[in-house]
């Protein structure tokens, strides 16, 4: 690990070449699930950013990309009030949609953005996520392609973040609890 990070960070779970190479093939299966189609992809801020990025350089399909905001005001790690801060703007009616999340924790934000989609009547959703944390599901929710199911510890970088802090780091870590416990 770099080690300028060695004081937040206990390990890092995932590299940067290890992430790149997950991305590819999922780039890859969408590619042969979408054939033919016209696709929305619908991406979640701000956990998105990174994987986004990558995963839709190596997508060989016409497509449309648009954002939801969503922000949960918990403090810490766990996650409080959904607030939508986005509003979709493309018309998805009879639509292909891809929803992209980057971890599926509770599945609580899925079900929330789930039920928001469907009264708008696609033709269908499926749903992309970078990171599982099967574990701590509450809900009874599921995602069609899944970069990596990870262990029930709260991950930083790649996008993801602890109070906004660490979305630039390349590879994805593991955030010290001395970071979030306050005492
Ligand atoms: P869920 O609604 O509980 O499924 O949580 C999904 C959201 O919680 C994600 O979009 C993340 O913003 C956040 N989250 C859950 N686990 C982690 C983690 O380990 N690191 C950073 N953010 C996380
Ligand atoms: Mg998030």
């Amino acid at each position: 690990m770099p080690v300028r990070w060695r004081r937040e960070l206990t390990e890092v779970l995932l590299t940067e070449e290890r992430i790149a190479r997950r991305v590819k093939t999922l780039a890859r299966q969408i590619n042969r699930d979408f054939t033919g189609r016209d696709l929305v992809i619908i991406s979640l801020l701000n956990g998105t950013v990174m994987f986004l990025a990558d995963l839709i350089r190596h997508l060989s399909l016409p497509l449309r990309l648009d954002f939801i905001g969503v922000s949960s005001y918990g403090s810490g790690t766990e996650s409080g009030a959904l607030v939508f801060t986005k509003e979709l703007r493309l018309d998805v009616r009879g639509r292909d949609v891809l929803l992209v999340d980057d971890i599926l924790d509770t599945g609580k934000t899925l079900t929330k953005v789930l039920a928001k989609l469907r009264p708008l009547r696609p033709r269908r959703i499926k749903v992309c996520v970078l990171l599982e944390k099967k574990a701590r599901r509450t809900e009874s929710v599921r995602a069609d392609y899944v970069g990596f199911e990870i262990p029930d510890k709260f991950v930083v970088g790649y996008g993801l973040d602890f109070a906004e802090r660490y979305r630039h780091l390349p590879f994805l870590g593991v955030l010290r609890p001395e970071v979030y416990e306050v005492p």
